[in-house]
């Protein structure tokens, strides 16, 4: 079986098929992963540049780590020394590293959009690693993965996304996958967070109240608040924000029935997520950035068969 695209900028691109296709090849990745030798001769003959121009810890590690286990050769890219200081533009980077006979691109940016215009004008396979506030799709990929691990399926499952619903790109891969799967989806957090367009445009469910959320779902994909892309004030203190919407130990404790905790991390530990849930059995943070490797080893291979 092949994938439905050449690239994978976001998840609103694949198919149901094109999901179980990742899915399914990322359990068998996970198979090599368990071995003394984690590695398999896949993509020995494949050169893949990871171009990130935004900061990162796991996506970036992660995407390493998944192309050493394939066997490909590697190349890291930073934005920050390197010649875009200089003025060189996205394009004329990356056509200098394609020229050095590069077969594949891993792109983060900070603009949305940014790895679908490069798809546009080089021919190399494109993996979107997170563009702006648009997609996060191997994020969503490997929360799909861990939520299926935990409960079995992804059909019927309730997930809440509680937090930064607005500037998340993880938000959006999350709801475009568990739709297209079958799962029920709501996002819940401040209003000021929370797209108005989001309920008709998605066909989500809104809900304002955590303690309503986390008394709905089966898993909770708790956000960080990304400060970082919010230019005017959208809530009172970060004190604020952990006692109105934050996913304390209380609200957990309350809870009469068992529920997964997720988090694409960074944590803000105290702020949207207290640390002993973090650190609690109803985690599975750990385990998500486990399974990032395998999905990100089933992408690029599933990639590199086509031509
Ligand atoms: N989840 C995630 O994208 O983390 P990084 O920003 O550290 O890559």
């Amino acid at each position: 079986m092949q994938l439905s695209t050449k690239h994978l900028l976001g998840i609103r691109d694949l198919n149901r098929e094109d999901i179980g296709l990742i899915l399914s090849t990322a359990l068998q990745f996970k198979d090599v992963l368990q071995r003394p030798v984690k590695k398999v001769p896949s993509l020995r003959d494949v050169t893949i540049v990871n171009l990130f121009y935004e900061n990162s810890t796991r996506t970036r590690i992660s995407f390493e780590l998944a192309e050493k286990r394939l066997s490909a050769d590697t190349i890291n890219f930073t934005a920050s020394g390197s010649s875009v200081s200089k003025g060189e533009t996205l394009l004329d980077t990356v056509n200098n590293i394609l020229s050095m006979k590069v077969d594949m691109v891993v792109m983060r940016h900070s603009a949305s959009g940014a790895p679908h215009f490069l798809a546009k004008h080089i021919p190399a396979a494109i993996v979107n690693a997170g563009d702006g506030i648009n997609e996060h799709p191997t994020q969503g990929l490997l929360d799909a993965l861990s939520i299926t691990q935990a409960l079995g399926t992804l059909e019927g499952v309730r997930v809440a996304i509680i937090g930064d619903i607005m500037h998340s790109r993880v938000a959006m891969s999350n709801i475009y996958l568990l739709k297209k799967m079958g799962a029920e989806v709501m996002v819940a957090g401040p209003p000021t967070l929370i797209p108005p367009y989001i309920q008709e445009a998605f066909g989500v469910k809104v809900e304002y109240s955590v303690k309503e959320a986390l008394q709905w779902c089966d898993v909770a994909n708790v956000l960080r608040i990304q400060l970082e892309r919010q230019n005017q004030p959208l809530f009172s203190s970060l004190r604020e924000y952990n006692l109105v919407y934050g996913v304390t130990r209380k609200l957990v404790d309350n809870l009469k029935k068992d529920i997964v905790i997720l988090h694409p991390g960074p944590i803000n530990r105290g702020v949207e997520l207290d640390s002993d849930v973090a650190d609690s059995r109803h985690s599975l943070i750990l385990q998500q950035v486990e399974n990032g490797v395998a999905v990100r080893m089933a992408v690029l291979y599933l990639l590199a068969g086509k031509d």
